[in-house]
């Protein structure tokens, strides 16, 4: 199959009228969201959706999000809205927050990998609500890169991930956030599985108390895995493999240095991932900044980018933990998956 890259910058309304018959059709389109870019379906068609799996290599225990372009959309996925749900979708919708409550009918059992709650979430990103407008139903789509692979933040690493497996990617540019978005399930108590720009100190500021999932931070344990089937997977896992190194920032950076040219020794190519605040540590290094750590909304856009393009050319990344408040949690979070929980802290 070849794989067409349309970009929205030049042909946004052809792009989607062509996107939209595809869905319709049952078949699969990349597309780009204000998180990260997703793989469609038509989620109201269990085959459709079962294409998804197959492109990605995904286990089909893993549910899938259906995206929806307006609010009252909600109303025809879930058994009913929760008064809690209509004040978050107020509050957070169109945006990255996706929630999680107990099914209607009408979803089938392919999205929800056998679940009776489904997973739902109203992109703001313009190109994908269009898309969704025209194909007139939910788009079920995960991220678009092969199973384990770090989530795709442009069209190049779609078709780096697809090329010859999907008919069609949407090139909308990089995208804003660049984490996939906050999922909060609504079943009991407000409880977030995977966080994301919208943290949980604005979620506690419109409806009080949310709880964080213990996986969030940590491998997943035994009990966990019927809450969260997505999180008991390898995730985000760049060519090379990545260590964690967190503390006062001084200290972790002359730790990395030393381990830096502990592996270099053993004939490793070894790069950093830093901050804005300790590059001028890693002179004569190689090494990459992140971003600025008093602004983790900025590590995060740029952490997958810099895992696929700094992880393909080396063996070992050397990484710098920053503390896990507000969107600092999200980037922990995948950073730690990344690197399979190998973990120290100075
Ligand atoms: O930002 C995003 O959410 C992106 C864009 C494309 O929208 N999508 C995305 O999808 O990240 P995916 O499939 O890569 O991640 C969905 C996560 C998985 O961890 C999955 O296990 C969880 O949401 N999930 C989906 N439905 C669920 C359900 N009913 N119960 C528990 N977890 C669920
Ligand atoms: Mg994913």
């Amino acid at each position: 199959m070849k794989t067409e890259v349309i970009s929205t910058a030049r042909r946004e309304d052809a792009g989607t009228t062509i996107g939209a018959e595809l869905i319709q059709n049952g078949e699969l389109v990349a597309f780009p969201t204000e998180t990260v870019y997703g793989l469609g379906a038509n989620g109201l068609d269990g085959e459709a959706v079962n294409r998804i799996f197959e492109a990605k290599g995904r286990p089909n225990d893993n549910p899938l999000i259906l995206h929806i372009a307006k609010k009252s959309d909600v109303k025809d996925l879930w058994a009913h809205v929760p008064k809690i749900a209509n004040t978050l979708m107020d509050t957070f919708w169109p945006g990255p927050l996706t929630m999680i409550f107990n099914k209607a009918d009408e979803v089938p059992y392919e999205v929800t990998a056998g679940l009776e709650t489904v997973a739902i979430r109203m992109p703001s990103d313009k190109t994908a609500r269009l898309l969704i407008q025209k194909a007139g139903v939910p788009i079920a789509a995960p991220s678009a890169n092969r199973s384990g692979r770090p989530s795709p933040t442009t069209a190049k690493h779609v078709l780096d991930d697809m090329d010859g497996r999907i008919p069609l990617i949407l090139d909308g540019g990089p995208c804003r956030y660049g984490v996939e978005s906050t999922v909060l399930s609504l079943v009991g108590e407000p409880t977030i599985l995977r966080p994301g720009a919208i943290t949980r100190e604005m979620l506690e500021a419109v409806i009080g108390p949310v709880r964080l999932a213990p996986s969030i931070l940590e491998p997943l344990g035994a009990r966990e895995v019927a809450a969260s089937p997505g999180m008991k997977y390898k995730h985000y896992a760049p060519d090379a493999d990545v260590h964690v190194i967190e503390g006062e920032p001084k200290a972790a950076a002359k730790r990395i240095r030393s381990l830096y040219y502990e592996y270099e020794s053993e004939g490793k190519r070894v790069a950093i991932l830093g901050t804005d605040q300790t590059m001028p540590s890693y002179r004569n290094l190689t090494a990459y900044s992140l971003g600025d750590r008093m602004e983790p909304e900025t590590l995060c856009a740029n952490l997958f980018t810099l895992l696929r393009d700094v992880g393909s050319e080396n063996d070992v990344i050397l990484a710098e933990g920053v503390d896990t408040r507000e969107t600092g949690l999200a980037f922990m979070n995948r950073l730690l998956r990344a690197a399979g929980f190998q973990r120290e802290t100075v």
